[in-house]
């Protein structure tokens, strides 16, 4: 356990988890159970897709959310589903962007769509959608149906964004940012101010825990962008990453934060980057490779981790507003357990 004042430096979540253990294995039993479909076929799909691991960060962040803004930092049934409808909607959406960037693996294994074909994958990330409103409409609460259904539209929104701008050598800060939220920190946030929603509690509470989510979430989402660049296997996997071959965005024509910061920075290099994002030449290994070069020796990774931290610590300022309590410390060390994969390359 953290102690109060104290925050964790690792890159290990076990201890903010041993907070929420009872909680988090609730939800992991409910994944592993509740789900199980008649058909033997989807139930062993089922099986394979929440055995595959995942970090459950966003149940965590929905449990810490609770206790912290919880009558004497308890938490209910209500926080449970919320947390388990979080989590689906989240493998939901990972299982259909498989299918969109034809990924093979996933967290080291073999994606849906690799496994078996595009329409299944398809259909299993809607079965788990469905799954997710039944829970939903457990809760009985219109707003946070309302919240989830906004998160729904973000997600394909920001997915959308970021289809049309692949390759778009002008994609501004804005965009980038915008489709973040849509793409992760929507969802993030739903789920941190949805936790305060469920307990009650008044509108400057929820509010500071919906901008907790969107800072949390874009610091998380620019972390993640940093490690397709500097990531490796490995590192990735101790990291609770992906595991996932490095370079996939810019082989994509996706420009993150590294990217836009590399462009910024004026000269050769950074023509010669434009030049390879606008002739689509960091498709092919040679020029992908050599854009990854460009990017690693300018200032843009350093760049691009002050800006992750700018992002934590207003998440964390966000927070402050709330009693002290250890979840409270909780939800601060996360922003510290999201840095550590920044620095662990
Ligand atoms: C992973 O991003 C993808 C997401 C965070 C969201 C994807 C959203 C959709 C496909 C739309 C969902 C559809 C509905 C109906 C709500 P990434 O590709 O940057 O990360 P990765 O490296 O983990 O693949
Ligand atoms: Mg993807």
């Amino acid at each position: 356990m953290i102690s109060p004042g104290t925050k964790s430096k690792s890159q290990d979540l076990t201890p903010l988890i041993e907070l929420v253990q009872d909680e988090m294995q609730m939800v992991e039993d409910w994944l592993g159970t509740n789900l199980i479909d008649d058909n033997p076929f989807v139930g062993e799909l089922l099986k394979q897709i929440f055995q595959a691991g995942g970090k459950r960060l966003r149940p965590l962040i929905v449990l810490l959310s609770g206790r912290a803004t919880g009558k004497d930092n308890e938490i209910g049934r209500l926080h449970i589903i919320l947390a388990v409808l979080t989590e689906l909607i989240h493998t939901a959406s990972l299982v259909h962007d498989d299918v969109i960037d034809s990924s093979d693996l996933r967290r080291g294994k073999e994606t849906i769509n690799k496994k078996w074909n595009e329409r299944v994958a398809v259909l299993m990330g809607d079965l788990l959608f469905a799954q997710a409103s039944i829970c939903l409409a457990r809760l009985m609460n219109p707003p946070v149906v309302g919240i989830y259904g906004q998160v729904l539209g973000d997600l394909c929104a920001g997915e959308i964004k970021q289809m049309r701008h692949q390759f778009n050598i002008d994609a501004d800060w804005d965009t980038y940012i915008q489709k973040s939220i849509g793409k992760t920190a929507s969802l993030f946030s739903a789920g941190s101010h949805s936790a305060a929603i469920l307990n009650g509690q008044d509108n400057d509470t929820v509010l500071a825990l919906k901008s907790y989510g969107l800072n949390l979430g874009i610091c998380f989402q620019i972390v993640d962008d940093m490690l397709d660049i500097t990531g490796d296997f490995d590192s990735k996997n101790k990291a609770g990453g992906v595991l996932k071959p490095v370079g996939g965005d810019l082989r994509n024509g996706v420009l993150t934060a590294p990217v836009l910061y590399a462009l910024a920075q004026g000269g050769k290099d950074s023509e010669r980057l434009r030049k390879l994002i606008e002739e689509r030449l960091v498709v092919e290994d040679a020029g992908n490779q050599e854009g990854l070069s460009i990017i690693s020796r300018s200032c843009a990774i350093e760049k691009t981790a002050e800006l992750a931290q700018k992002y934590a610590d207003d998440a964390c300022r966000d927070i402050s507003i709330l009693p002290d309590s250890p979840y409270k410390d909780g939800l601060c060390a996360l922003t510290e357990f999201i840095m550590s994969r920044a620095k662990s390359n």
